[in-house]
């Protein structure tokens, strides 16, 4: 099976970033979002970041032009023209990913296939709530998308062998390396990531130290890129809490408790880099 037209569902940061990694490597990609706010923020998004490809002469004008040529924002799923994939990158949210895949298996046609970028909710779950769960399929990206190589390629229970085989081409086409993981809650990267940054938060609620000085502890210290509680709010202090609530529920084990003060910032609508604050502000 031939993929020319993506349809990305979701306009925040994944969204945004899987449209440009998709466009960038010739693919078609109609870009939807319930908010029209945020599709009109995206592009201009989307727009600013292969600029920067341009200033850098990692593209030509020309060459940017042709890629932003092929994003065709919509405003209506219903006004999405013969697409080959669905990759749908909205709230962590299983009620809401069930309810819009309900909705894809009908408007799509048979042929497409629908794959989520869900951080840690079980793909066979998700997959149930549509006539087509052997098209259903985990592809997971990292953040900052453009920049990270990995993909997680998650099958569920009833994904089928083609579908899979298409979606690992797919994942080397757009530059990126795929690894093969089963259905269990947060898969690989968010079971061994998520616990220790919920530990960070931890460490930050019983005073072990500053949140500065936590960051500057696993920077320096264990040299990665970012301090945890910078990476919580890079990812989302809301993906960070859903994540914890689904590894918790998932394997019924207290050691995924999520800290009360990620629950605190969340209903303080202290999202993270995204609204501006979080452990940290952002401008
Ligand atoms: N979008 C696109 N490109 C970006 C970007 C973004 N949001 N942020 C940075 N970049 C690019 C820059 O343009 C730059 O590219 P060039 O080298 O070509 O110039 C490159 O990344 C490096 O950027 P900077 O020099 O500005 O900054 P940096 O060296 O500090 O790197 C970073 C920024 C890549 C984000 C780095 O801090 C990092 O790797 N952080 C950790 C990220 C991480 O762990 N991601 C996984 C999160 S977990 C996840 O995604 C799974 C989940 O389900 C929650
Ligand atoms: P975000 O909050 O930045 O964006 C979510 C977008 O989805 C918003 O623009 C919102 O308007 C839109 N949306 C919500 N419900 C919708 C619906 N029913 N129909 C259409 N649009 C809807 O979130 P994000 O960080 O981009 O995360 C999106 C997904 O990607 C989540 O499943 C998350 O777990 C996963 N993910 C996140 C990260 C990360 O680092 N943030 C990494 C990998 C995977």
């Amino acid at each position: 099976m031939d993929i020319k037209n993506v349809l990305v569902i979701g306009a925040g940061q994944m969204g945004l970033g899987i449209a440009q990694v998709f466009m960038t490597s010739n693919y078609h990609v109609s870009l939807y979002d319930m908010s029209e706010e945020q599709i009109k923020k995206g592009i201009a998004f989307i727009d600013k970041q292969l600029n920067r490809q341009v200033e850098k002469a990692a593209m030509t004008k020309v060459e940017k032009d042709e890629v932003m040529n092929r994003l065709y924002p919509i405003s209506s799923l219903s006004n999405a023209a013969q697409v080959d994939l669905v990759v749908e990158a909205v709230v962590e949210k299983m009620e809401v990913k069930q309810s819009l895949f309900k909705e894809l298996d009908q408007l799509m046609p048979p042929h497409t296939i629908l794959a989520t970028n869900t951080s840690s909710l079980p793909i066979t779950e998700i997959a149930a709530a549509t006539s087509r769960p052997q098209q259903v399929i985990g592809m997971h990206f990292m953040n900052p998308v453009p920049v990270m190589k990995l993909v997680e390629i998650i099958r569920g229970l009833a994904t089928s062998d083609e579908v899979y085989k298409v979606i690992h081409e797919t994942s080397e086409r757009l530059n990126k390396v795929p690894v093969e993981v089963e259905d269990f809650p947060g898969f690989v990267s968010n079971r061994i990531l998520m616990p220790m940054v919920n530990e960070a938060i931890y460490t930050l609620y019983e005073g072990v130290a500053r949140k500065e000085d936590i960051d500057a502890v696993m920077k320096l210290g264990m040299r990665h890129p970012m301090g945890p509680l910078t990476l919580a709010d890079f990812i989302g202090l809301d993906t960070c809490l859903f994540i914890m609530e689904t590894l918790h529920k998932g394997f019924g084990d207290d050691k995924y408790r999520p800290c009360p003060l990620l629950r605190k910032y969340v209903k303080a609508g202290w999202l993270g880099k995204k609204v501006g604050r979080g452990f940290f502000t952002y401008d």
